[in-house]
């Protein structure tokens, strides 16, 4: 696992988008997982912005959500399909239908689950993937105790996360949903690339144990340290538990600037 910290949060969105520049740039139809929440939103913007200077296109790309409420209805503004598509996917030129997630009103959820899983595989799998963290450490929606061999399926948010999700909802806890369908830990770890975005105070013991902590399900991110290109883009604020912290900084500083993340 690779952690950057960046003294300029700004720079966790170019740095990330630089990323993918790249990779779109040697393989236009790549396969990108998109999260949602706060944390991606400076990496969407800066793709927007490379987007509108000619410099990338999604054309021939696919995405991948890694989440959905149950039972939000469709028009529903924090319904993820239509979060990510506010956000970035209707600002850039994926073609219709491009962007997959799973479907939170399906009648057969286990067989909506399995389908989303073969849709990925079908699509080549994922090749660079976006994530946040919760301040619980779970990564997707898996909450702490999740397999770390999981697939997609359904799961009960936490207290913690509905209390944390409650700002896109007015603040109403009572509005946040209490279940999901999420790609498991399993799904996750099999895209090619991991990015993972992390900024401030609330975030940091998270961030600790998923980089320096026992690989725990009770610390789900914690299963990114089996993964062999995991990359970990980070705040001071986010990195202020870290042990390590120094030395993440002083080899950040004297990476050769070809070597890419
Ligand atoms: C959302 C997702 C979640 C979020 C996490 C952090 O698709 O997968 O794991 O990444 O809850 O959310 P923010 O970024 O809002 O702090």
């Amino acid at each position: 696992m690779e952690v950057i910290i960046l003294d300029d949060p700004a720079e966790i969105g170019s740095l990330a988008a630089g990323c993918i520049e790249s990779l779109l740039t040697s393989k236009p139809d790549a396969v990108l997982g998109l999260a949602t929440g706060s944390s991606p939103l400076a990496i969407y913007d800066e793709l927007v912005r490379r987007y509108e200077a000619g410099r990338i296109s999604f054309a021939r790309a696919r995405g991948f959500t890694l989440d959905e409420y149950v039972g939000l209805p469709p028009e529903h503004p924090e319904r993820y399909r239509n979060v990510i598509d506010t956000v970035f996917v209707s600002r850039v030129d994926f073609a219709p239908g491009a962007v997959d997630g799973p479907d939170g009103l399906a009648d057969d959820i286990p067989a909506a689950c399995a389908g989303y899983e073969q849709a990925i595989r079908d699509a080549g799998g994922v090749d660079l993937q976006i994530l946040g963290i919760g301040t619980d450490g779970h990564i997707a929606f898996n909450e702490p105790g999740s397999s770390l061999a999981s697939r997609t399926r359904i799961k009960t948010l936490t207290r913690q996360t509905r209390m944390d999700n409650a700002r896109f909802f007015d603040g109403d806890l009572d509005a946040v949903p209490t279940h999901c369908l999420t790609q498991g830990l399993g799904t996750i770890m099999a895209a090619r690339h991991l990015v993972l975005v992390a900024t401030g105070r609330s975030k940091a013991e998270a961030v600790h144990h998923m980089a320096e902590g026992p690989v725990t399900a009770m610390w789900p991110a914690s299963i990114l340290q089996h993964h062999p290109h995991a990359t970990v883009l980070i705040d001071d604020a986010a990195a202020r538990r870290l042990q390590l912290a120094d030395y993440y900084r002083e080899t950040y500083r004297a990476k050769p600037g070809w070597q890419g993340i």
